[in-house]
């Protein structure tokens, strides 16, 4: 019986994980704070972490009529992430366990995007993997669990920033992910050629900062935006986007003929793109695994997760359990 935080970024989470049938994920979303800002302020997004974080513990025990003598393991995301988020979680998290003589598991954020598509149901290995976040744009070859290869990653923008981005240009609310997915429903896809980035490149690399560029100018050069304008800016955007990952990760299933691929991380949530690779994976018959909704943006349920299958790195050398913001996947 797991007790896990993820306080990487602006929403604290903490989950209580038994297995798939019995667990509690409790999300408190800061994009209120935030969203005047039009991005994430590290200060504020920890103050508000600090402020939360014990009442959340309280509320995901409760949920599953558990209390602190049922929790067995500590997890807690370490990295990547900013700085100021990730320190109260860590301190919190080594508190707890250590007032509670509990070992303690370090959990790499990355690893619990990975794995989240997967907390209900067996995994196959190997699988490719496609982690779509505000952060992270990255195409691994998972072989087992802690064996990855990485096949691609975006060379500038992650994809989630480029839709937080763009949002941005077009007077869209924070986080901008989720607006341009609703508004692109009543927009023309086809009415704006949007460029690819690194669309005739064999790599499996991406480069979304381009986009950005090309919809200030498009924006710019369109004057004053009608609201069918900036839907279709939305929706021809976002068709490009998700266009370029559905062509390179398949690309890549078939180069190294694996059959299994999953999507997650924040961006997993758009509409269009669960769409689209689930239409095409059938067609090219790849088994696609997609995390439910609640799973595709930050939560703690995936950190459980990803810690019950590291048993093994739980400790009770407390002092070396340490936030890093820019920890990497350890890959071949
Ligand atoms: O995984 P996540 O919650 O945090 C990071 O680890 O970065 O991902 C957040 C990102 C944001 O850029 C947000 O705009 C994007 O995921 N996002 C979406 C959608 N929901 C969240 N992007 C496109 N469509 C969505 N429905
Ligand atoms: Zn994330």
């Amino acid at each position: 019986m797991i007790l896990a935080f993820d306080t990487s970024c602006d929403d604290t989470s903490v989950s209580f994980y038994k297995d798939c049938n019995l667990y509690s994920n409790i999300i408190s979303s800061q994009n209120d704070i935030h969203a005047k800002f039009g991005g994430v302020i590290p200060e504020l997004a920890a103050r508000k972490h600090a402020e939360t974080i014990a009442y959340l513990t309280e509320e995901a025990l409760n949920r599953v009529s558990k209390g602190l003598g049922d929790v067995e393991y500590v997890a807690v995301t370490v990295g990547p992430g900013l700085l100021p988020s990730l320190l109260v979680g860590v301190a919190f998290a080594k508190a707890l366990a250590y007032a509670n003589r509990l070992p303690i598991i370090p959990v790499n954020h990355i690893e619990g995007h990975i794995f989240a598509p997967f907390f209900d149901r067996e995994i196959n290995y190997p699988f490719l993997s496609l982690v779509v976040s505000g952060g992270h744009t990255h195409l691994f070859l998972v072989e087992s669990f802690g064996r990855y290869k990485l096949l691609g990653k975006t060379l500038d923008d992650a994809v989630g920033e480029a839709f937080d981005k763009v949002a941005r240009i077009l007077g869209l609310e924070y986080p901008g992910g989720p607006a341009i997915d609703k508004l692109s429903k009543t927009g023309n896809p086809y009415r704006f050629k949007i460029p690819k980035g690194l669309e005739h490149e064999k790599s499996y690399n991406f480069s979304f900062s381009g986009v950005k560029t090309f919809v200030k100018n498009l924006v710019s050069k369109l004057g004053n935006l009608s609201k069918t304008d900036i839907s279709d800016i939305a929706a021809s955007f976002q068709k490009s986007a998700v266009d370029i990952l559905v062509e390179k990760s398949l690309r890549a299933c078939k180069d190294l003929n694996v059959k299994n691929l999953s999507i997650s991380g924040g961006v997993s949530a758009n509409s269009l793109l669960r769409d689209t690779f689930k239409e095409r994976c059938e067609k090219e018959g790849i088994n696609l695994i997609l995390p439910p909704k609640e799973l595709t943006t930050d939560n703690a349920l995936m950190i459980a997760f990803a810690s019950s299958l590291s048993l093994d790195r739980a400790t009770f050398d407390y002092a070396s359990i340490e936030a890093d913001p820019s920890l990497r996947l350890t890959v071949d």
